[in-house]
C-alpha cells in the first residue's frame, strides 16, 4: 500500500503536486475537462488541509522546447473557475521566477507551473533538473496516474530529493485497477475496441484465462476478422498483429466475441454513404471499411454483459466521433452503465467515449490512463508508482 496525502499532516506545508493536465486543447482552450476535474479532490484536500499548492504537468509533446500553443494556462483558467479560487501561472517551472512564486504562497494558495516538457530535462530525467523543480515544494505528491509509466523527472526524478506520496486518484486508480487485475469478481467481461491490437497484446496476455468472454470490437476486431480469413476489404488493420490474433483464435477461440453485423462505409466521414452487413454472409465490396458494430452485434454483447460482475473496457467499439458510427459505443456505454457489477473502463479514447455517451458518473471506475492504463493492466506496477513511499514510511 502507497502513502498516501491522507496520511501526511500538511498544515503549513508547501505541496509540489504532480497533475496530468495533458488534455485536448481547441482553439486555445480546453476541450475536455475529465482529467482536470479528476484531479480535483487531491487539490482540495490539500489547500482544505492548510497547506499551500504548486502543480506541475507535462501537455502534448512539445520536444523540450517552448511550444506557444502548449502552455497551461488554459488549464489555469479552467482550474480557477473549477475551484472558485484565483490559480496563479508562471511562465516557467523552474528558474527564480517560478521559485519566487512558489515561495510567496500562502496557505490555500495555488500556483500552476508551465509545461514541464518546454525543458529537456523532464524526459531525460536529469538530476538537476528534477532538483530545481523539487525545490518548488516540501512534500511530493504524485497524483497523474496518466502519466506515471514514463520515468520522467516530475514523475519519478523529484522523488529522489523529496518526500513522495500518493494523491487521492493515484490511490484510487492504483486499489481499482490491482483490484480488478488480481482477483476481479468473476464472471469478468472485457470490451475490447479501438485501433491497435500491439498495444493491447501485454494486457491480453494478463487477461486471457482469467475473462470470461472478450467483446470485441474497433481494429482489433477487424484484426482478429482478418486472422480468420474474412475480407475486411479497406477496414483499419493492425498488420503486425495479425499473428498474434491467430494465436489468441488458438488459444481463447470459445472467450472471443467478434462482431456478427458491422456498419460499413466508403468514407470515414460523417456524411458518407453507409450501410450494415452481415459478417462472413456479405461481402465488403472493395474500398470499404467497417466503422462500427450492428444491432445484432449490440444485442450479443449487452447479452453477455447482463451475467458480468466484472467489467473490463478498453477502446471504442467504432469511429464513436461521427454519428453514423457511433451507436455500438454509446448503445455499450449505457448498457454497462446500467450494470449490477463492477464496471472499469481505460484508456484515453475510452474516457472520452463514456464521457459523449454521458455515462462517466454512472461506471464505478473510469480511468484517467491512456497509455498508463495499458501498462498497468500488463504489469501491475509503473515508474511513478514504484517512487513512491510505503505506508510504514515515516514522513515528518
Ligand atoms: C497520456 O495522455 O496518455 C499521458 O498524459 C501521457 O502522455 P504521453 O504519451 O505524451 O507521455
Amino acid at each position: 500500500m502507497k502513502r498516501s496525502v491522507e496520511d501526511i499532516d500538511l498544515k503549513g506545508k508547501r505541496v509540489l503536486m504532480r497533475a496530468d493536465f495533458n488534455v485536448p486543447l481547441e482553439y486555445g482552450k480546453v476541450a475536455d475537462d475529465f482529467r482536470i476535474r479528476a484531479s480535483l479532490p487531491t487539490i482540495e484536500y490539500i489547500l482544505d488541509h492548510g497547506a499551500s499548492l504548486v502543480l506541475c504537468s507535462h501537455l502534448g509533446r512539445p520536444g523540450g522546447e517552448v511550444v506557444e500553443a502548449l502552455r497551461l494556462e488554459p488549464v489555469a483558467h479552467v482550474l480557477s473557475e473549477l475551484l472558485h479560487q484565483g490559480v496563479k501561472n508562471v511562465d516557467d517551472c523552474i528558474g527564480k521566477h517560478a521559485r519566487d512564486a512558489a515561495l510567496s504562497l500562502n496557505p490555500g494558495e495555488v500556483l500552476l507551473l508551465e509545461n514541464t516538457r518546454f525543458h529537456t530535462g523532464e524526459k531525460e530525467n536529469d538530476p538537476d533538473f528534477a532538483k530545481d523543480l523539487a525545490e518548488m515544494g516540501e512534500l511530493f505528491v504524485n497524483d497523474a496516474f496518466a502519466a506515471a509509466h514514463r520515468a520522467h523527472a516530475s514523475t519519478t526524478g523529484v522523488a529522489r530529493y523529496l518526500p513522495a506520496v500518493a494523491g487521492l486518484l493515484m490511490t484510487k486508480e492504483i486499489e481499482v485497477l490491482s483490484r480488478v487485475r488480481e482477483d476481479p469478481k468473476s464472471p469478468l467481461v472485457m470490451v475490447l475496441g479501438g485501433a491497435k491490437v500491439s498495444d493491447k497484446i501485454g494486457m491480453l496476455e494478463h487477461f486471457l484465462n482469467q475473462a470470461d468472454a472478450l467483446l470485441l470490437g474497433g481494429g482489433i476486431a477487424n484484426t482478429v476478422l482478418k486472422a480468420k480469413g474474412i475480407h475486411v476489404s479497406a477496414s483499419l488493420v493492425d498488420e503486425k498483429s495479425l499473428e498474434t490474433a491467430r494465436q489468441m483464435l488458438e488459444n481463447a477461440a470459445g472467450k472471443l466475441v467478434c462482431p456478427k453485423d458491422v456498419v460499413i462505409a466508403k468514407e470515414k466521414d460523417a456524411g458518407a454513404d453507409h450501410r450494415t452487413i452481415s459478417v462472413g454472409e456479405d461481402r465488403i465490396p472493395d474500398g470499404w471499411m467497417i466503422l462500427d458494430i450492428g444491432p445484432r452485434t449490440i444485442a450479443e454483447f449487452e447479452k453477455r454483459l447482463a451475467d458480468a460482475n466484472t467489467v473490463l473496457w478498453n477502446g471504442p467499439l467504432g469511429v464513436f466521433e461521427l454519428q453514423p458510427f457511433s451507436q455500438g459505443t454509446m448503445k455499450i456505454a449505457e448498457a454497462v452503465a446500467g450494470l449490477d457489477a463492477e464496471t472499469v473502463t481505460g484508456g484515453g479514447e475510452t474516457a472520452a467515449a463514456m464521457q459523449q455517451a454521458g455515462v462517466i458518473s454512472r461506471i464505478d471506475h473510469v480511468s484517467t490512463g491512456g497509455g498508463a492504463f495499458l501498462k498497468f493492466m500488463q504489469a501491475g506496477e509503473l515508474p511513478g508508482i514504484a517512487v513512491l513511499q510505503e505506508k510504514e514510511v515515516q514522513v515528518e
